[in-house]
């Protein structure tokens, strides 16, 4: 595996990719790879002749408040993970390559970033959106990945990238959950086992609403009131937002009337965790329920 911390060796390297016809597929990450991260490599690794991931932990995404300081960094065990996965390159920067000094851009996506984690981590989205733009500029991937598990981080880009033009594909993939249902995330390392066990309450909120739209119920109220319930048995969850949401503008629906999505973000002990699922109206063919143990 080649690695480079320099962006302008990177930016000669991935020149000479694209000289040679090979195409770039991009996992850009904060590193502390779990396996959502792995399974991103893994399918970059499948579909592209170069699987690149990036490892950089970007100040400009936490808010003063927010875990920048004790956001987990890995990087050896990231760097043996990776190679397992068929990572072939990786790019670990320094914040003063990223943000050298005099720095002086963002940029932002409007609508998109508003609701949800908009609203409770303000700032959070033009530092996902101006890191990410940066990288995409140096690279130029053909394909770049990321998980679902952050669904508005997704859509976000999504918009970035064909709003500038970037001709780079982003490619969405599914959320990898732990036995119990957990979705995998580098902050469940933040729980103590009793916050562990309670975090399984995200996955079964959301299998609670897709049940009840599954046997017919249509209005929003119902479809969240199912998941408030799941949530309010759990003592050591709190919520931060529950929504059922248009799965492209991300805005409230009243009724499910066409494919939603049900999005959550949920504070257990130390750790804000987040998931989402698919909420199918009962008339249309069922997509897979989340399974449960
Ligand atoms: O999802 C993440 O890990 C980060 O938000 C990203 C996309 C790597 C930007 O720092």
């Amino acid at each position: 595996m080649q690695q480079f911390s320099d962006p302008d060796h990177l930016r000669t390297a991935a020149r000479g990719w694209r000289r040679e016809g090979r195409r770039i597929g991009f996992v850009p990450t904060m590193g502390n790879l779990h396996e959502g991260h792995l399974s991103l490599l893994r399918r970059a690794a499948a579909e592209c002749d170069v699987a690149l991931l990036s490892v950089y932990v970007n100040p400009k995404q936490f808010g003063p408040q927010e875990d920048f300081a004790n956001y987990p960094r890995t990087l050896a065990e990231d760097l043996a993970l990776a190679a397992s996965a068929g990572c072939s390159d990786v790019f670990v920067p320094t914040d003063a390559t990223i943000y050298p000094p005099g720095f002086a851009t963002s940029v932002t996506v409007a609508g998109l970033t508003e609701p949800l984690c908009g609203r409770s981590r303000p700032g959070h989205f033009a530092g996902v959106t101006t890191v990410v733009a940066k990288l995409f500029c140096l690279v130029v991937p053909d394909r770049a990945y990321f998980g679902e598990k952050d669904y508005q981080q997704l859509q976000v880009i999504r918009r970035l990238t064909a709003d500038l033009g970037l001709g780079t594909e982003v490619v969405g993939c599914p959320i990898v959950r732990e036995a119990d249902g957990l979705a995998m995330s580098s902050r469940n390392r933040y729980l103590n086992p009793a916050e562990r066990a309670a975090a399984v309450c995200l996955s079964r909120a959301i299998a609670a609403a897709q049940r009840v739209a599954a046997d017919g119920a249509d209005a929003a109220e119902t479809i969240l009131a199912a998941a408030q319930i799941v949530l309010a048995r759990q003592p050591l969850a709190r919520i931060d937002y529950l929504e059922l949401v248009n799965p492209e503008t991300l805005q409230p629906l009243a009724r499910l009337d066409r494919p939603a999505r049900l999005i959550l973000a949920v504070q257990v002990g130390p750790a804000r965790l987040l998931d989402n699922g698919p909420i199918e109206p009962a008339e249309s063919k069922p997509g897979p329920l989340l399974s449960l143990s």
